[in-house]
């Protein structure tokens, strides 16, 4: 059986940089109680003829031009968002078209902010399997789009962003454990509650937007977190001590660290991107990797741990060899 293994990264972020003093303008906020809250001090906003695929096809194309891969070499195409152009076709099938691509599976997947995790699942199961052998794998978002930017309690915490991988059939590893998990009995705590199929009802009206309950989400998710490190450690017979990088998704400095600090690792060895980028939801582990990757932190043959949370509630952790 093949190992799935990431041969290159890429990213990209819109120019536009959104910071606390800039909101504290228009809200009733301020900077320090967003920096101290969330540990966010700014965000990038997609320009508004800038949509989510624009965003993928930039990370896309760096992720390929750092694997030293083409568009021919993809043979399958999974786009990890929350907020895609169309309602259909899927943001995959457009960026497919972009790069020009050969006949390929593509397709989307939707677990907000664990969107990524579960891409990697499906992708490395793809590989493993030998359904594929070189998957481009993507989390884009534009998350400005779902805010209410007059709710201070959402709208100072998200920003807009992308990240990609191409992931190989290697004879090394490579990803070696994914662990995904769901409980939609907390759908309500965190969501937008207007969909395609809803959005016609009277109840529906001025509701497409993100709305959450901060605290409650805020405890779940470190026990979420806390739970799957665990888990992925001791399926892979492992130890803090093994870990080179934790790579959690980017939703506060708080639940990081109070996440870290459970797992036994020194924020020494975590990478955060929050301060800048905010929460991208499926982009922001992608984002993190990246940039890691680019600044020389992560190097090839280390361990790293992934672990995401977000909406449905759905939670996972991908532990993986560079
Ligand atoms: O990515 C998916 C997962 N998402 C998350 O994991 C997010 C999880 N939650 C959080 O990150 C935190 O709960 C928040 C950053 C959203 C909020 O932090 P908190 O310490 O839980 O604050 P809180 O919600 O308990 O609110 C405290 C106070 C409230 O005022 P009162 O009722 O105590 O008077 C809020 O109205 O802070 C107020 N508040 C604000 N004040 C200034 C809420 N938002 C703001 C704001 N500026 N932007």
């Amino acid at each position: 059986m093949a190992f799935a293994r990431i041969m290159g990264t890429g990213s990209y972020l819109p120019d536009r940089v959104l910071t606390n003093e800039e909101l504290s303008q228009s809200l009733d906020t301020t900077d320090d109680w967003i920096r101290s809250r969330s540990g966010i001090l700014e965000r990038r906003i997609a320009a508004d003829d800038e949509f989510t695929c624009d965003l993928a096809e930039h990370a896309a194309r760096r992720a390929l031009e750092n694997a030293g891969r083409s568009s021919a070499d993809i043979d399958l195409i999974v786009v990890a968002t929350t907020t895609p152009d169309q309602v259909f076709p899927s943001t995959a099938c457009l960026l497919q078209a972009r790069l020009q691509a050969k006949d390929c599976p593509a397709f989307d997947i939707q677990a907000v902010c664990a969107g990524f995790v579960y891409a990697l699942d499906v992708v490395s199961k793809y590989i493993e399997s030998g359904a594929a052998k070189c998957a481009l794998v993507v989390g884009a978002e534009t998350f400005s789009r779902i805010l209410d930017w007059s709710d201070r309690s959402t709208c100072v915490l998200f920003g807009d962003g992308a990240g990609a991988m191409v992931v190989e059939a290697s004879e090394t590893p490579g990803i070696r454990s994914t662990h995904l998990h769901a409980d939609g009995t907390y759908a309500h705590l965190l969501q937008v509650p207007v969909g395609v199929s809803t959005a016609h009802s009277a109840l529906a009206q001025g509701k497409a937007y993100t709305e959450m309950h901060g605290s409650e989400v805020f405890r779940w998710a470190v026990k979420g977190l806390s739970e799957v490190v665990k888990e992925a450690l001791e399926h892979n017979n492992m130890d803090q001590s093994d870990i080179d990088w934790l790579i959690p998704h980017q939703a506060n400095v708080r639940i990081i660290t109070a996440t870290a600090k459970r797992a036994g690792l020194s924020m020494e060895r975590v990478v955060v991107t929050l301060d800048r980028h905010g929460n991208t939801s499926a982009a922001s582990i992608p984002l993190a990797f990246d940039e890691a990757v680019r600044d020389g932190r992560i190097q090839r043959d280390q361990n790293i741990l992934l672990e995401g949370f977000g909406g449905g509630f759905t939670w996972g952790s991908v532990l993986l060899t560079f």
